[in-house]
């Protein structure tokens, strides 16, 4: 039985099934990842769901990694849940995306595919109850398990549950878009936790803001802060004692002595010595992001389109290096969008481009090298995001970049609220504004960017994995 378990949808590893039937493992990275490894070994449990045709047949076999057991859900009922709900609801209502005049709508095809998160959601409880020890620390990550917690009470009430939230959590007003069962359901299945996790006091505050409430399933109401600063929710349901939700804020870091060795491997060297030929001795402006929605990418190649019509002097002076990682490409809304963005550089480069300078290049692949060896080369980073919880890549940017960067960020990301004394603030709606960013950025001296971006490393060092994660397993334990 384990005493520290974590459960999240995408896990640690995942299986690709070769031709003659061999199962390749793969391992995944990210701050979870390294957040567990410093937690011995041998009393954790990583529950994920199988995600691909590799993972099932896993799972069939018998054959998963130690420490972690993944889920084999009906593929119809996590297609609904993980696509129908978590990507194109709940991702849309934290990010507050909805084109208002024509979504959402909740119908009965909605109200089929929630079914159907319940049925996912309920996989991750049972699962959990099963395999947790007496007294366990259970951490439950993110949006596509937010009913878990107040499931698994019901099933274990002797556990300490926590959840943590990697996106933003939408505004009030936002979240009274749902049905109001299905709000409540979600509100109550978050509540179910001891410990609510968020980037930013920010994201905080917005659910603090929606656990306000008197109905006929119960009554959730925020209370001050307690000795420790965090706030508190004291809650009870129609039938059932009284209880109290701790809701702190614990902002990611990164490892940068990690994130300085990955960038320095030969390989980083030898896409970086391509890159530079491509850039030809220019300035350059840096983006990476996965093509989600809310990465504001088209705003941001607008803005850049700006910045060259209003300031011709850095034509052929600078290039635009986007990287545009694929995300959930099953989902239409992203295919079209990721479509949208190799479109409109496209019309940048036939507008501006000449025979020896391409004002844009693009990459819509998943390359993580070309990825380093651009942080590496980066003179301005562009992070504009119309919300986001964190946002990593504001903080991994400025620990890499080799001459220092200035950073042009969003105001609406949670890395802003520890970045944002270094970086130029942008409203990511405002593109004239992220115009005027960028050339204020490249203007910038190379000391006083030098100065910036020392600073910026520090900030985005100081919490990192690790120690994220530890903060919030004592937090539970306290
Ligand atoms: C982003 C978000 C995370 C989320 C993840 C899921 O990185 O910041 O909050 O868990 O997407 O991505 P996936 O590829 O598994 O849908």
């Amino acid at each position: 039985m384990a005493t520290v378990l974590v459960a999240s949808n995408r896990g640690p590893v995942s299986y690709v099934l070769g031709e003659d039937g061999s199962l390749d493992a793969r391992r995944g990275g990210g701050g979870l990842v390294s957040g567990l490894s410093s937690v011995s070994s041998q009393d954790t449990l990583w529950v994920c769901a199988a995600l691909g045709e590799g993972d099932r047949e896993a799972v069939r076999r018998g054959t998963g990694e130690p420490g972690v057991r993944m889920l084999d859900i009906d593929p119809e009922v996590y297609a609904d849940a993980y696509d129908g709900i978590a990507n194109s609801v709940l991702w849309f209502l934290h990010h507050h995306l909805y084109d208002i005049p024509r979504e959402p709508v909740f119908d009965a095809e909605f109200r089929r595919r929630w079914d159907s998160y319940r049925t996912y959601n309920r996989a991750f409880a049972g699962a959990l109850a099963a395999e947790a020890a007496e007294g366990a620390a259970v951490l439950v990550q993110d949006y596509h398990l937010a009913l878990v917690p107040g499931l698994l009470r019901e099933l274990r009430p002797d556990l300490r549950i926590a959840h943590f939230t990697h996106t933003p959590w939408a505004s009030p007003p936002y979240l009274r878009m749902l049905p109001d069962g299905v709000r409540e359901e979600l509100l109550w299945g978050m509540l179910g936790a001891d410990e609510l996790g968020f980037h930013t006091r920010e994201w905080a505050s917005a659910f603090l803001g929606c656990a306000d409430f008197a109905t006929a399933s119960g009554t959730a109401s925020p209370g001050s802060p307690g000795g420790d600063g965090r706030r508190r929710v004291t809650h009870r349901r129609r039938t059932g004692p009284e209880r109290t939700t701790r809701i702190g804020a614990y902002p990611l870091g990164v490892d940068g002595e990690e994130l300085r060795r990955l960038a320095h491997r030969r390989e980083v060297d030898e896409r970086l010595a391509r890159l530079q030929e491509e850039v030809g001795g220019r300035r350059t402006i840096v983006r990476v992001d996965r093509t989600e929605l809310s990465k504001n990418i088209l705003r941001g190649l607008r803005a850049y389109r700006e910045l060259l019509v209003v300031h011709p002097e850095w034509r052929d002076r600078v290039v635009h290096l986007a990287s545009a990682y694929p995300s959930r490409q099953d989902l239409d809304a992203y295919r079209t969008y990721t479509a949208a963005v190799t479109e409109l550089a496209d019309e940048i480069n036939a507008e501006f481009g000449t025979a020896d300078w391409q004002p844009v290049l693009v990459s819509v692949e998943d390359d993580f090298t070309r990825s380093l060896a651009a942080y590496r080369l980066a003179d301005v980073a562009l992070v504009n995001p119309v919300r986001d919880g964190m946002n990593l890549v504001a903080k991994e940017i400025p620990v890499v970049s080799e001459l220092g960067c200035a950073l042009v960020l969003s105001r609406e990301a949670g890395a802003h609220a520890e970045l944002g004394e270094d970086a130029l603030t942008v409203n990511p709606f405002d593109v004239s504004e992220t115009a005027e960013a960028l050339h204020t950025a490249l203007s910038m001296s190379s000391t006083e960017r030098a100065d910036r971006t020392k600073r910026l490393a520090v900030a985005a060092t100081s919490l990192p994995p690790q120690r994220w994660f530890l903060d919030q397993l004592e937090a539970l334990r306290g």
